[in-house]
């Protein structure tokens, strides 16, 4: 229990007076206090000390008063342990050397210990859950294996990733392979995350709107599906692929706790979709944060209505963009901390 437990219980599928709200990449990003420690400590000394990755967790708690905390770290750590140098690049993003495109660069990724490789993380996690002293829950994460194969062959960030899908489409026997040891190392990964006292875990699928429906089956919807498998009976899970909304009902069928959502989509239509038994998160556009705070409040309360009382979470569509001012993030929180359910049982039961 924590002493703010509203995420668990909305996942729970417990109608709470009002809906939980934390913010895809809270941590880091925009805080100046992130910016400090950014200029002190590069990208990979920030993520793999402890202290630091702590201290950057609690920031949004502390100074925001969202209510969870995800930890700070990067989807691309579990490239690393497989055995990938990753690079990352002032105002560029992610770079990866030496992709992996043939046959023969298979042998230079392996599924590793992740004891030995992802220590650091299980260790800051442990050392979060201290300084939380349960005030609310802890989110762990990984990328879904497809994003991470975007990154693992692409070498870097792309708008439409066509090296990945020429090679998933040209060489699949491999793609199939690599995807595989990604969803092994990822089932590895997540179990110790939760052994260490993650309380929920989101998958991270940020390009799986690049692929066609029947593709996003092949390529990532099929190892997702697995991993969710593996989690669900330890703790809550929570999807969330990035431009996929047609493929909901089948993200639904994984067995999943909730969805995640980006601003495509519209509340009802999503609802619909999904059906009563998942909880939803989402879907707030990151860019208007920048509006008028007037007017950001305004759109706030319309996507709460939109999404209804019960089994969702107030969230961004994507992650938060680095120029948000604070008290813009701030007052995206506070108008769903200040909002009350009207008539709940009565709209849950019309609902159902
Ligand atoms: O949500 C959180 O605040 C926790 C921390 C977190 C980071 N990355 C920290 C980070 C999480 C959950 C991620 C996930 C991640 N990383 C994703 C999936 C989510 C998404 O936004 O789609 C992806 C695709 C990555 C890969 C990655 N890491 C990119 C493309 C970049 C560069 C651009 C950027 O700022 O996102 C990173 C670096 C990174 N990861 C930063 C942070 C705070 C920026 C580093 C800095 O400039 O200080």
């Amino acid at each position: 229990m924590h002493t703010n437990n509203l995420l668990i219980e909305t996942l729970n599928g417990d109608i709470t007076e009002r809906p939980p709200v934390w913010m895809m990449r809270q941590a880091g990003r925009y805080l100046p206090d992130y910016r400090v420690l950014r200029d002190k400590y590069d990208f990979f000394t920030r993520v793999q000390t402890p202290e630091l990755a702590a201290a950057i967790t609690l920031q949004p708690v502390d100074q925001i008063g969202v209510d969870a905390a995800i930890l700070f770290s990067d989807i691309l750590v579990v490239l690393q342990a497989m055995g990938l140098e990753v690079q990352l690049i002032e105002n560029k993003g992610p770079v990866l050397p030496d992709p992996i495109r043939t046959q023969a660069d298979l042998n230079r990724v392996r599924v590793p210990d992740v004891e030995e490789t992802l220590g650091y993380v299980f260790d800051a996690i442990r050392l979060t859950k201290q300084e939380l002293n349960r005030r609310v829950p802890l989110i762990g994460f990984a990328g879904a294996p497809w994003t991470l194969l975007c990154y693992m062959v692409e070498g870097k960030g792309s708008k439409t990733f066509d090296t990945v899908k020429t090679f998933c489409y040209t060489q699949p026997v491999i793609a199939h392979r690599l995807l595989q040891m990604l969803t092994d190392t990822t089932i590895a990964y997540l179990t110790q995350q939760v052994k260490a006292g993650a309380d929920v875990i989101q998958l991270f699928d940020s390009w799986g709107g690049l692929l066609s429906p029947d593709d996003f089956e092949i390529f990532s919807l099929q190892y997702m599906r697995q991993i969710i498998q593996a989690l669900k009976k330890e703790v809550p899970t929570i999807l969330f692929a990035k431009g996929a909304w047609s493929s909901i009902p089948e993200m639904v069928a994984t067995g999943t706790t909730a969805i995640g959502l980006d601003w495509c989509i519209r509340p009802d239509t999503a609802r619909k979709m999904a059906g009563h038994v998942v909880t939803l998160q989402g879907n707030f556009d990151p860019a208007r944060l920048l509006s008028p705070l007037p007017e950001l409040k305004k759109e706030v309360i319309k996507m709460l209505n939109g999404f209804g009382p019960g089994r969702y979470i107030a969230n961004l569509g994507h992650g938060i963009l680095p120029h948000v001012p604070v008290d813009h993030a701030k007052a995206f929180v506070d108008t769903v901390k200040n909002h009350r359910y009207q008539n709940r049982e009565k709209q849950v039961f019309s609902s159902l």
